[in-house]
């Protein structure tokens, strides 16, 4: 069997991702995939750098075990990292996420943008470097989306605690005059209704799935690894390290081949 018939990987501290991997499942329908779950050791945005290309090595290894022949680290937290080492130590493309705050720079009317992202993320030098780069007209409020992470794992995107918690990060950025919201986490899509009910609909919410997709798409073209066998559908594998419950809601049964708990 040729490589371009080989999965694609995808990673994440949790499940978050799952939003990434739905967007390239969408693109890319006749590719096969493998999701890595490390809800384990979730949230990475707490761990320090070192910890957390540690935990990408870790992960990489495991798909590349798995013969995948591209990775896509759907983590902010891990792309802004570790990424670069990543690239450098492992003979295989990388794709990675980072917070959309160009496009936003882009579309704001207000000249006000908020991001809301992880600790890890927020204080990476790769995020310095993006915002730093938008010059000084374009005010950026930067907020740490805590413990957002911990409850989307637990199944609790509908509790009040998340609605207090995310009215507490939103209403100041509203205050501030913000009109373009960045969503620098790939968990933060799954509480898009939950925020339209703070913002309402004059804030454009962006994120980075689709972007990631398509770039996807463009990388499996020029290293010439596009499935070509294609199949109707590919197949698609979700490895867990922790209770797979909460995968099973997110990821309808008929678009898995299994969901299994692995203890790495
Ligand atoms: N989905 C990860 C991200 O995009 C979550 C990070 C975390 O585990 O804290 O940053």
């Amino acid at each position: 069997m040729k490589s371009n018939n080989f999965p694609i990987g995808i990673f994440d501290s949790g499940i978050g991702g799952t939003s990434i991997w739905k967007e390239i499942t969408r693109l890319l329908p006749n590719e096969h995939t493998i999701y890595l779950s490390d809800s384990k050791n979730a949230p990475y945005g707490l761990k320090n750098k070192k910890e957390i290309i540690n935990l990408s090595i870790k992960n990489t290894e495991f798909l590349i075990n798995k013969k995948c022949k591209l990775i896509v680290v759907a983590c902010n937290t891990a792309t802004t990292n570790s990424i670069d080492i990543l690239r450098s130590t492992y003979n295989i493309p990388f794709i990675g996420i980072e917070p959309a705050i160009k496009p936003a720079a882009l579309k704001t009317k207000s000249n006000t943008i908020g991001i809301l992202a992880t600790k890890g993320t927020l204080n990476s030098k790769l995020f310095e470097k993006t915002s730093s780069s938008l010059g000084n007209e374009i005010t950026i409020i930067e907020t740490i989306g805590e413990n957002l992470v911990e409850l989307i794992e637990d199944g609790k995107i509908e509790s009040k605690e998340m609605h207090l918690l995310l009215s507490k990060y939103l209403t100041p950025m509203l205050q501030e005059g913000v009109d373009c919201l960045v969503l620098g986490c790939t968990h933060y899509p799954y509480l898009i209704p939950k925020i339209r009910e703070i913002v309402g609909n004059k804030i454009e919410i962006i994120d980075s799935g689709q972007a990631v997709a398509k770039q996807t798409r463009t990388i499996l073209e020029k290293s010439n690894l596009l499935n070509n066998n294609k199949p109707l559908l590919g197949n698609h594998q979700f490895y867990i390290n922790k209770s797979k419950k909460i995968l099973g809601q997110i990821i309808p049964k008929q678009n898995r081949l299994k969901i299994e708990e692995k203890y790495f």
